[in-house]
């Protein structure tokens, strides 16, 4: 980085200080991962140069000879990931993958359903503050109070009762797999599309390891960024009956030029994720979260719905007096772990303070910790909500943290530069 130390020395720190926290601290959010080197070069590359309004081989700029081969090998390789018929990589964000499905089939004020934020949905899935809330007319589900998982009967009876256009599935925080089948059979009792946002599992359904939407649903969207560990992005995948409406609906619908620097580091992360290692990977992430799970449940932590099959898990502070999300993730961030707030199912708290965390394995299972580490870990988060009040003890275990995440190095090239 020696153009960027000498042009912007400010940029420069905060980018070097930025590379320190990811290796000094223990990165547990759930939605958040380490890219590769090779990810990070095509980010960083000279594809950011170029105008490429339209898809491969019709764009409304010359010169794309070479962007063109970016996105046709990022689309060809998302299809043989998902196995889905087709496949748009153009979406700058996740929002913008679920506005593209949205705005390709629904109009203002059509009913939709999706899972309710304070039970683990994401705020595009029909958030009152948000373009989706706003825009149509949304009716959120929830997850049944003693069990904390969605139940599906309930689900089919309330979808029978609004009579939706379009049924959401997906969350941003559920710990549990979703039964694609089941949601597809509430969309069938009443002719509703079906739409999955597989944005936090999508790297666990590309191996097989959490059920794959891609049969049932008409739209399936997700980040790129999660466990997909890819650069920040959305995609869309449909059946090819929508293919060319969707496309539409991207650009000119609600896009411009695509980012194609970062369509190049999404093919990179695709062929990444198509091979032998990344299975591993995710059975570690998975691995990881059981254990660590089990290793918080032993202190008597209460997790959401009873601990997690996949990447995330919530503890939930709903039962106890005084403690909040907020107050917890302060503490840990003091003591070297960085984590979210969270509400949890039925939360009385406002979403700025949460009875609850969530807590992800993607990003320290990237780095290689395994299930041997995942007790060490439980036990640094048990003693610094213990002791949130006593600024030593959190500093002690920052410190702790900083020699764990030593023996597990992350881009050590880019501080020694
Ligand atoms: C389920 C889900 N969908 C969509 C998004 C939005 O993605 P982005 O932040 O890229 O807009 C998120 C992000 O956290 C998410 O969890």
């Amino acid at each position: 980085m020696s153009y960027l130390k000498q042009v912007d020395p400010e940029i420069y720190e905060a980018i070097i200080n930025e590379t320190k926290r990811e290796f000094n601290k223990l990165e547990l959010i759930a939605s958040e991962n380490f890219v590769s080197e090779a990810v990070l070069e095509a980010a960083g590359g000279i594809m950011t140069n170029k105008y490429a309004e339209g898809y491969p081989g019709k764009r409304y700029y010359g010169g794309c000879e070479f962007v063109d081969i970016a996105e046709n090998l990022a689309r060809e390789r998302l299809v043989k990931l998902f196995g889905c018929e087709h496949a748009n990589v153009q979406p700058h964000s996740g929002s913008q993958a679920n506005m593209a499905v949205y705005f390709t089939v629904l109009k203002p004020g059509d009913k939709v359903m999706g899972l309710d934020l304070s039970h683990g949905g994401h705020l595009t899935h029909g958030h009152p503050i948000n373009f989706s809330g706003m825009l149509y007319h949304f009716q959120g589900y929830q997850v049944d109070k003693e069990t904390e998982v969605i139940d599906y009967e309930k689900l089919i009876e309330q979808a029978k009762e609004f009579k939706p256009k379009m049924i959401v599935a997906g969350a941003s925080a559920y710990p549990r797999f979703w039964d694609f089948k089941k949601i597809r059979e509430a969309c069938d009792a009443v002719g509703a599309y079906m739409m999955v946002d597989i944005a936090h599992i999508a790297g666990l359904v590309a191996v097989g390891l959490h059920p794959s939407p891609i049969p049932y649903a008409d739209f399936v969207t997700s980040t790129t960024h999660k466990t997909l560990r890819g650069p920040r992005g959305g995609v869309v995948m449909c059946k090819e009956k929508y293919a060319a409406d969707l496309d539409r609906t991207v650009m000119p619908g609600i896009q411009g030029g695509p980012l194609m620097h970062v369509i190049a580091a999404k093919a990179v992360a695709f062929k990444e994720a198509l091979g032998d290692e990344f299975k591993v990977y995710q059975k570690h992430i998975i691995d990881n979260a059981k254990a660590l799970a089990e290793s918080l449940k032993e202190k008597d932590y209460r997790l959401v719905a009873g601990g997690t099959d996949t990447h995330l898990m919530l503890v939930s502070f709903i039962d106890v007096p005084k403690l909040t999300g907020k107050k917890v993730e302060k503490a840990l961030d003091k003591a070297g772990i960085t984590v979210n707030k969270n509400t949890v199912p039925f939360d009385p708290e406002k979403p700025f303070v949460t009875s609850g965390i969530r807590i992800g394995t993607p990003a320290i299972t990237t780095r290689g910790m395994g299930v041997k580490e995942m007790p060490i870990i439980a036990g640094f988060i048990d003693r610094a909500i213990k002791n949130r009040k006593n600024d030593e003890v959190l500093a002690e275990i920052a410190q702790e943290v900083a020699a764990l995440c030593g023996r597990f190095p992350l881009y050590r090239e880019r501080l020694e530069e």
